[in-house]
């Protein structure tokens, strides 16, 4: 028995091309769709999503977790952009990420709308897993790739719309955070576009998305933008902002929605000048034993590829990728089911639970 095994894992061992990321954690399974949303008002800017739906699918198939030719781009730009010898190509072409097949009519509209905005130069395919852990927990979520921003966006005719950026200076950086701010916006207007939503998500069927349950959350320049966006359109009920510096700081006027942080321990002079401005529910979460890069997929990605992290950790971090997983899955939904709730709390935020994650603790609270 023993033996037919351990041969059954080997012929898996040789035949299979790629590697599975793990199931999504929350009571879901995901659909996920993707597709461009073109703004005609701007010159045919065409935004790249992935939606994430929430559905009820009993099992799942593997589809590709990053188009063939963003990841073959990663490899040596990641290279030029961390001065690093790590070649993430091979780590991205061969994942496979699990998410419902097909349609069956099994997901519902009713779950609040998280527009999920990246790093910058990052593209979105790079949170794809913990998109789909927050969306398995009841929300839709779509990353959104921006052009002029990420590094490549592969459209699904196959054409790929680049940013060679290599000097990633802060000044130029934070030029693009009214960009992405807009961007969002009309995103939000879209999902009131019953032809767009039909375009984009041909087996729903002609029919507008609610907009009055929307947040808005992203990492680095995506989660500063978040703040920004929140501050400008009203129809953002919540933000969340991972790992960026405040390279643009809330209006002195402040923004009123429940805003999250979450930090790698930089603690940088920008979020204690930022804090006065946050005037709703406010919380400023630190997670231990992390980069800035931890925020991302890359860590989950190698350890589900079976990579050696210790070889890593510089870079992305000594927390187990898992666990980083658990603390922002936990905190995002904890956070954005307040947003949706109309009321901020819960045991999680508001400290009552110190053991649950060794790693994360409450720098300071406001409003709640
Ligand atoms: C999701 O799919 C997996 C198979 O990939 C299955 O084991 C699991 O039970 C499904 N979860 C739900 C909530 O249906
Ligand atoms: C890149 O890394 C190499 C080796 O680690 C180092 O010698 C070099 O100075 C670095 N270049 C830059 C621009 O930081
Ligand atoms: C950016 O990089 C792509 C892929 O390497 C290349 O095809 C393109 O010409 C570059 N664009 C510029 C403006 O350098
Ligand atoms: C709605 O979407 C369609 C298809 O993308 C587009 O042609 C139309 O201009 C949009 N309408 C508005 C008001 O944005
Ligand atoms: C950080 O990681 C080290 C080594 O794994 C561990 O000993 C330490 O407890 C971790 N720190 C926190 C705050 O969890």
């Amino acid at each position: 028995m023993q033996s037919i095994l351990s041969l059954l894992l080997l012929f898996l061992a040789n035949t299979t091309t790629g590697y599975l990321t793990p199931d999504p954690p929350g009571k879901y399974n995901v659909t996920l769709t993707t597709g461009p949303l073109i703004d005609y008002a701007r010159n045919g800017r065409a935004l790249m999503l992935s939606v994430f739906q929430p559905s009820t699918c009993a099992s799942t198939v593997p589809v590709r977790y990053m188009p063939k030719k963003t990841a073959e781009f990663q490899g040596p730009f990641i290279q030029a952009i961390y001065n690093t010898t790590l070649n993430l190509t091979p780590l991205f072409l061969e994942a496979q990420l699990p998410v419902c097949s097909g349609h069956s009519g099994s997901c519902s509209d009713d779950h609040p709308i998280l527009l999920f905005s990246p790093a910058y130069s990052i593209p979105r395919v790079y949170y794809s897993v913990l998109a789909s852990a927050i969306a398995s927990n009841g929300f839709i979520v779509i990353t959104i790739d921006n052009p002029g921003i990420a590094d490549i966006i592969t459209y699904p005719d196959g054409h790929a719309v680049y940013n060679n950026d290599t000097e990633q200076s802060l000044t130029y950086i934070k030029t693009q955070i009214p960009i992405v701010a807009t961007d969002a916006s009309f995103v939000i207007d879209q999902l009131s576009n019953a032809t767009a939503m039909a375009k984009l998500l041909p087996h729903r069927g002609p029919r507008p998305f609610p907009t009055d349950r929307v947040a808005m959350m992203g990492h680095s320049l995506g989660g500063v933008a978040s703040v920004i966006a929140a501050g400008q359109d009203s129809r953002i009920r919540g933000a969340i902002n991972w790992d960026a510096t405040f390279i643009q700081l809330p209006p002195k006027s402040g923004v009123s929605q429940p805003v999250l942080l979450m930090s790698h321990g930089m603690a940088d002079y920008s979020w204690p000048e930022a804090w006065p401005r946050l005037k709703g529910p406010k919380l400023w979460v630190n997670i231990a034993n992390t980069t800035h890069a931890t925020f991302t997929d890359v860590p989950i990605l190698l350890q589900a590829a079976g990579q050696d992290l210790a070889a890593t950790a510089d870079l992305l971090g000594a927390i187990a990728p898992t666990e980083m997983l658990r603390i922002l899955v936990a905190y995002t939904t904890a956070w954005m089911d307040g947003v949706f709730a109309g009321k901020i709390g819960g045991p999680l935020l508001e400290s009552h639970q110190p053991s649950k994650f060794p790693e994360a603790t409450i720098i300071k609270t406001g409003n709640f």
